[in-house]
């Protein structure tokens, strides 16, 4: 094998399949980042510096071609050059309380989407989603659910110190069309009080456990609490897990301006999943803001209509 990048590759291979002779325990500091950078540079540039010429192997002359089979636990790279960045945007969060009781879509002039986050904290998943988030400039929205904000605080004053928006996702996520106002009050009360207590932050929003909430209920909780009704515009039905390239998918292919993303960052294949999403959905030219920030945007139809064509003088 003369080619240093087949070695480098089938060392990689080996070391990934547990093989263990002296020469792969050599060779088994080569990480999988370390594997993947070396191919990027020697595919994307011939000038690239030579690496180290092969040691010598003992294998006997004539030995067979080493054999491989398919090494189903590598994934090529999803993200290939730099990573997209969301523009910084300084934009109002105070939505007007006459705004709607319920919405799983705004009307606005701009290729802006909100995404969402439901059911967390989670003490691995959301701090991974967050460096994701951070790496990108993309402010999210998280429903929080108060009896995990209670056992993870620090996480939600993370969320909250890198931009994100929190939304009350409920204390302990029941079905709220099933329980009484009093019941209803009493989830909303101790998310808004955990919350309150982790943070230090009001919140503005909620979303009901299941999308679950009577339009009464609805009308009660947007005049006692404030919290206009958060449903959703895509739902790519990442809790039942159909892997990260199928959540990316459903949610590049429904995503439209104006729109608001489901996902859950309880679960380790959404948090995977998010990358290539969200990488996909800069590069299709959509912006992120928080929840707020969406609702605050929220245009007339008239409007939106006038700011898309081009001919009108506004
Ligand atoms: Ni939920």
């Amino acid at each position: 094998m003369s080619n240093p990048l087949h070695t480098l590759g089938y060392r990689f291979l080996s070391a990934s399949l547990g093989n263990k002779d002296p020469e792969q325990d050599a060779a088994s500091p080569l990480s999988r980042r370390g594997f993947l950078l070396a191919t990027a540079a020697l595919s994307s540039c011939s000038a690239a510096a030579p690496l180290k010429p092969e040691p010598k192997v003992n294998a006997p002359a004539g030995a067979a071609p080493v054999k491989t089979t398919a090494n189903s636990a590598y994934r090529t790279p999803s993200v290939q050059g730099p990573v997209p960045r969301n523009p910084d945007m300084a934009h109002n969060s105070n939505f007007s309380k006459n705004a709607g009781v319920t919405f799983s879509r705004v009307m606005v002039s701009g290729n802006f989407i909100a995404i969402t986050f439901d059911d967390g904290p989670h003490p691995q998943n959301t701090p991974r989603l967050l460096d994701i988030l951070r790496a990108r400039n993309v402010k999210a929205t998280f429903y929080v659910i108060g009896r995990s904000v209670d056992l993870y605080p620090q996480i939600v004053r993370r969320t909250v110190a890198e931009g994100h928006e929190i939304g009350n996702h409920t204390h302990t996520h029941r079905l709220l069309s099933k329980l009484s106002d009093g019941e209803v009050r009493n989830e909303l009360t101790r998310c808004r009080e955990a919350v309150s207590r982790a943070a230090g932050v009001q919140m503005r929003t909620m979303r009901p456990p299941y999308g679950g909430l009577l339009q009464r209920q609805r009308e009660m909780v947007h005049a006692e609490f404030g919290y206009p009704t958060i449903l959703w515009s895509v739902d790519p039905l990442d809790w039942k897990r159909p892997g990260p390239s199928v959540v990316t998918s459903r949610i590049l292919s429904g995503t439209t301006a104006g729109g608001i993303v489901l996902a859950h960052d309880l679960h380790a294949q959404t948090v995977d999943a998010m990358p290539a999403t969200i990488d996909g959905l800069l590069r299709r030219g959509f912006k992120f803001v928080t929840v707020s920030q969406l609702l605050a945007m929220k245009t007339d139809p008239a409007t939106a209509q006038a700011a898309a064509d081009p001919s009108t003088n506004y």
